[in-house]
């Protein structure tokens, strides 16, 4: 064995101590060790090295020149371990952490199917998932109050990390039994003439369909504003009006749903939910390891779910 890989890490952590104060007995006294015991360990490590590490002029104790170079070798070994053990704090982190998300109102129907196979991998982790409008969600978003944050639209004004995840089409959703439900290729200026039930402000599934109409000039007859998809359903099975929807948010509806989906121009509306996060935010190892599990395994899933 080279000789100093006889130096323990003990010897190593006294040297380090005895240097940093220039005192054996202020060493000792950082280490509640005893004076002698530090001289006894500065003795032996400087027989290992093979050059004297400290030199005493007077009273007063200076290092050497091998002492200096320890010295440096010192902090590099201690700040890797500092760095190993930070490692190992998030590596136990996976059996027991934290995975704060914030997911769009669509996303709902999406990510939590996609979380119950993560959990069960990964038991010991808490998930706390806020499903929030695309405003609320960039509120969070700015205050760095979650660990990832599902949407559509990507903020411009903001440096994120943006990786895109799945689909995410908009639809236009009628009752069952309206007259336009069966007809190819609906006109725009058509549908406007019917009532139309609207996300409310703040909503990015509002935003895209306020862009499309305007681009073409059109005005939606708004009858209600409605703050959340289900409702819209609710409302449109209900036969007050038609609205425009993610695809996603029919997820679970089945053939004897009564709402159905309208063939229109322009339609679908193609968005794509992606998963961001702050540009430079240090992400856990939870948050880490579920996202490489979202863009993976969670996107097949996802995939399947939909079809
Ligand atoms: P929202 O969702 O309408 O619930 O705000 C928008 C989006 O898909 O990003």
């Amino acid at each position: 064995m080279p000789p100093l890989k006889q130096a323990t890490l003990h010897q190593l952590a006294v040297f380090e101590a005895a240097a940093r104060h220039l005192s054996f007995t202020r060493a000792a006294e950082e280490l509640f060790l005893t004076q002698p015991t530090v001289s006894m360990q500065m003795k032996q490590l400087t027989k290992t090295v093979g050059l004297p590490l400290f030199e005493q002029v007077g009273r007063r104790l200076y290092l050497t020149d091998a002492g200096r170079e320890l010295c440096r070798t010192c902090e590099h070994i201690f700040e890797e371990l500092r760095q190993f053990e930070t490692l190992v704090a998030e590596m136990k982190g996976l059996k027991q952490g934290y995975l704060r998300l914030t997911v769009v109102t669509t996303a709902k129907y999406v990510v939590p199917r996609l979380l119950g196979p993560f959990c069960r991998h990964y038991p010991g982790i808490d998930v706390s998932l806020i499903v929030a409008n695309h405003d609320q969600l960039m509120d969070r978003l700015g205050a760095n109050q979650d660990d990832l944050y599902i949407l559509s639209h990507p903020p411009e004004t903001m440096d994120v990390a943006c990786q895109p995840f799945l689909d995410n089409p908009l639809v236009v959703l009628a009752p069952g039994d309206h007259p336009l439900v069966g007809q190819k290729q609906i006109s725009l200026v058509r549908l406007v003439e019917e009532p139309f039930i609207m996300r409310e402000p703040g909503s990015g599934t509002r935003q895209a369909v306020q862009k499309l109409f305007s681009h073409h000039g059109l005005k939606l007859k708004v009858r209600m504003e409605l703050g959340s998809n289900e409702a819209i359903k609710q409302a449109i099975a209900g036969g007050l009006g038609i609205s425009i929807l993610s695809a996603h948010t029919m997820a679970l509806e089945g053939h004897t749903s009564q709402i159905a989906c309208l063939d229109v121009e322009e339609f679908p509306i193609r968005r794509h939910w992606h998963v961001i996060h702050p540009q430079g935010k240090h992400l856990s190892v939870v948050a880490r390891t579920f996202l490489t599990y979202l863009l993976t395994e969670g996107k097949v899933l996802a995939r399947e779910g939909v079809q």
